[in-house]
Parts: structure tokens; sequence; C-alpha cells
């Protein structure tokens, strides 16, 4: 009982463009939702009314003075308050948890700025981290993967995450050559919603081309043949259709 309250409690965190993962120890991940916030704001002020995937399940259907907001795009902070209040509600939420302040680790992509990494770091400390520690992602997708980091053997890590793919060498601990491109998921959402466009005049949501890739799309055996039914608008005449699209076609 002793050694529950006095041991040292660390939280990792993968802030992701698209999700967020938060992995404890000894239970594991114990959040997986969109890097979403909605926000009231009221009197002048912000108040958070919901993050993660009860925030993304409210976009498109807000009140005028609700905001549903995706803080990082393209693995780059786009809209630093915001990416603050998301830390702080999620991290002062687990930290409920704690009766010693815990030590945070945060999966961040490479191509954040010093001024960035910075605020990001205070924004943890504040929001009631001990220690903080940035990881870049190549690092921690490695060791996730179960990749010796410090061996002297080369390594190349594929990140393909939302709007950013990071294609990384790392060798003895560092990071030998790493290249990223804006062609990642969001850009075969996109290629979807333009194929159903054309072939089948019909238009459909970005979330719903998602729903398709993740449903359909399938790299390990092209061979076998899967179908999906979904119900959209016709473009045409703007009436309810559904329509049926194959693993083929993808
Ligand atoms: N089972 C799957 N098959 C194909 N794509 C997937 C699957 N699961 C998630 N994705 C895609 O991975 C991307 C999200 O990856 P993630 O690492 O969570 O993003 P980020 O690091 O940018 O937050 C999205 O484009 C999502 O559609
Ligand atoms: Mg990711």
């Amino acid at each position: 009982m002793i050694d529950f309250f006095t041991k040292r409690r660390d939280i990792v965190i993968d802030l992701g463009t698209a999700n967020t993962i938060v992995c404890l120890e000894p239970q594991g991940v114990v959040f997986n939702e969109p890097s979403c916030i909605a926000i009231e704001r009221k009197y002048g002020s912000d108040k958070v009314v919901a993050i993660g995937s009860k925030a993304k399940a409210m976009r498109g259907k807000t009140p005028e003075k609700l905001k549903v907001i995706y803080p990082l795009s393209s693995g780059a902070i786009s809209d630093f308050e915001m990416t603050k209040t998301f830390m702080g509600t999620l991290i002062s939420g687990l930290l409920g948890r704690f009766i010693f302040k815990p030590r945070v680790g945060i999966s961040i992509p490479q191509n954040l700025t010093p001024v960035e990494r910075n605020s990001l770091y205070e924004a943890t400390l504040l929001a009631g981290a001990k220690e903080v520690v940035l990881i870049e992602d190549p690092f921690s997708a490695a060791v996730g993967a179960g990749i010796d980091i410090s061996s002297s053997r080369g390594r190349m890590i594929v990140d393909l995450g939302s709007g950013l793919t990071e294609v990384s060498i790392i060798s003895l601990g560092g990071l030998v050559a790493s290249k990223s491109s804006k062609v990642a998921g969001d850009s075969l959402d996109m290629a979807i919603v333009e194929y159903i466009k054309h072939h089948k005049s019909l238009s459909i949501s970005k979330d719903m081309a998602e729903e398709i890739k993740i449903k359909l799309g399938n790299i390990e055996n092209p061979s076998h043949e899967e179908r999906m039914s979904a119900k959209t608008k016709d473009l045409i005449h703007g009436l309810p259709v559904s329509f049926e699209i194959s693993s083929y076609e993808l």
C-alpha cells in the first residue's frame, strides 16, 4: 500500500494532429481520442466544455458561442493557446489520480520550433507536472514498435499520421536523417472523397471517407474483396441515397 502512494508515477502522451494517446504505468493506454477541444465563449473568457471524442461529436452541430477546435495541424501547433488548454485539461483530469506530481513525457513532431517546444514544456508544468520530458516522435514510435533505439544498426521509422508522414533513420539513440511530407492519412481521405465525386456523382464527408478507408483499405491481402454500403447526398438532385463501395475500387 505504501509502495502505491510513494511510487513515482509517469505519464506518457502522444500529442498527435488527429489523435492523442495517453499511457499510464501500470494501466497502459487510458486515453486514445481525437486531439480536439470544444470551448464556450462566455463573458469574454473561454470555458472548456469537452475534449476528445465528446468534442469531436459536437463538430458541425454547435451553436454560435460553442467552438470545436483541432489545435494542431500538420503536426505543428496552429493554435497554441488551445493546445495549452487541451493539454492542461487532459493532464489535470488525469492528475486527480495522483497524490504526487508525476513526470510527464510528451511525444512531439520533429518540426516544432524551439519556441513551440518551450511553450508546450511550460504549459505542461503549469498543468501540474513535476518534470517534463519532450520525446521526438520517431523515438517513441521506435520504442513502441519494440526496436532497440540504442543499437548501432540503422533503422528506418515511417510514421504515417493524419497530416504528416515522417520518415526517419535512427541509430545509437540519435536521429541520423529525417524527411517529412504532408501526404498522409488525410490525403488518402481526400482522394476517396474525390473518387466518389467523380465516379458516383456523390458527395461524402471527410469523416465518411476515413471510415471507408479504415474498413476497406487493405494492403496485406489485396485479393480479398470487402464491400460496404453508406448513405449520403446525391450531388445532382440533393436527395439522400445509399451507395456501395468495394475494397477493389479503393
Ligand atoms: N486501421 C487503419 N487503417 C488505415 N488508416 C488508419 C487506421 N487507423 C487510423 N488510420 C489513419 O491514421 C491517421 C491517424 O494517425 P495518428 O497517428 O493517430 O495521427 P496523428 O499522429 O496525426 O494524430 C488518420 O489518417 C487515420 O485515418
Ligand atoms: Mg501519430
